[in-house]
C-alpha cells in the first residue's frame, strides 16, 4: 500500500491508474476505523481494480464545542488495517495541506445541509461537502463508497455530486451493527461500559418503530411517540432528534405511504451518536 501525504502524490498515482484503463474505487474516512468501513473498504475492492482509502479528521465539519480534539487518531492501526484489506492507495494529508491558509471556499448543498443532525450541527455539513468535493477532485474516482449510518451525509453527497456534475457513482452500504445491534461508530470508543448499554436504546427504538411499521401502523406520529417513549425510559440518554423523513428531501412526511427514513440522534452521557432504518412502502 502506498501512502500518500500531499495533494500532488495522491493525484498522479490516481492518474496513473485511470491511464492503465483501469476501474478505482475510493473510501473516505476519518480513521478510526472499524467494521463498517472495512465493509466500504470489501466493497470497493469487490467491483473495483484498485481502491484508495483517505484519513483526514475535517476540522471543517466539526462545531466549535465539538470533539475535534478528541477524536480518535489511530493511523498505525489504521494503516496496518488498510494493509491487510490490500489497500492500493491511502491518502492521509495535513490540515494545512487540504486547507492552506486563505482557504475560503464552501461547497454547500442548500435546502438539504440544515436537516436532522445540520440542524443541531451548523456548518458540519457544508464541511462534509467541502472537504468530500475536494477529495473527489484530488482522487477523481470512479465509485465512492459511504455507509448508510450517515444516511442524511449520503443524500447531501448524492445531490452534490448530481448539481455539480462531478464524474463519480456514490454506492452506499448497509450499516454493519454489534451483536446487540449497535450501529459501529468511531464514537462508540468513548462510551464507559455503563453507556455502552444504554446506547443500545437507539437499535432498540428503532426496532419498535419497525415492528408496529409492520403491524399495520402509518402514522408517523404514532411511530414517533412510540421510539421517544422507548428512549425517555432510558437515563443517561438525550433526544436530539427522531424523525421520519423522505430519504431524498429529507423532510418529515406525516403518513407512510412510500419509503421513509426513520433517523435517530441522541446524546449518551456526553457522546452524540446516530442510527437509522429505511422503512419500505
Ligand atoms: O463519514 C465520515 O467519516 C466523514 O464525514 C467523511 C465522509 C470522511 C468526510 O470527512
Amino acid at each position: 500500500m502506498k501512502i500518500c501525504k500531499t495533494i500532488d502524490e495522491m493525484r498522479l498515482a490516481a492518474r496513473e491508474v485511470r491511464r492503465a484503463g483501469k476501474r478505482l474505487g475510493f473510501v473516505a474516512t476519518m480513521g478510526a476505523l472499524h467494521e463498517g468501513h472495512l465493509s466500504l473498504v470489501r466493497a470497493a475492492k469487490s467491483v473495483c481494480d484498485v481502491v484508495a482509502v483517505s484519513i483526514f479528521v475535517n476540522p471543517l465539519q466539526f462545531g466549535p464545542t465539538e470533539d475535534l480534539a478528541k477524536y480518535p487518531r489511530t493511523f498505525e492501526r489504521d494503516s496496518g488495517l488498510l494493509e491487510s484489506e490490500a489497500v492500493d492507495f491511502l491518502f492521509a494529508p495535513t490540515p494545512a495541506e487540504m486547507y492552506p491558509a486563505g482557504a475560503a471556499t464552501y461547497v454547500t448543498v442548500e435546502g438539504l445541509s440544515d436537516k436532522l443532525c445540520g440542524r443541531s450541527r451548523p456548518g458540519h455539513f457544508p464541511g462534509v461537502t467541502t472537504v468530500v468535493a475536494k477529495l473527489f477532485l484530488i482522487v477523481e474516482p470512479d465509485l465512492a463508497f459511504f455507509g448508510q449510518k450517515d444516511a442524511a451525509q449520503s443524500t447531501i453527497i448524492r445531490r452534490m455530486v448530481q448539481d455539480l456534475n462531478l464524474p463519480v457513482e456514490i454506492v452506499v452500504c448497509p450499516i454493519v451493527r454489534e451483536p446487540d445491534g449497535l450501529a459501529m461508530s468511531s464514537r462508540n470508543a468513548y462510551l464507559t461500559p455503563q453507556e455502552r448499554k444504554s446506547a443500545r436504546v437507539l437499535h432498540r427504538s428503532l426496532m419498535e418503530i419497525n415492528n408496529r411499521f409492520d403491524r399495520g401502523e402509518r402514522s408517523a406520529a404514532n411511530l414517533i411517540a412510540a421510539g421517544r417513549q422507548l428512549l425517555s425510559q432510558e437515563s443517561g440518554v438525550r433526544l436530539d432528534y427522531l424523525e421520519i423523513v423522505d430519504p431524498s428531501t429529507l423532510d418529515p412526511v406525516t403518513q407512510l405511504d412510500k419509503p421513509t427514513l426513520v433517523a435517530v440522534a441522541a446524546f449518551v452521557g456526553n457522546t452524540r451518536l446516530i442510527d437509522n432504518i429505511v422503512l419500505p412502502v
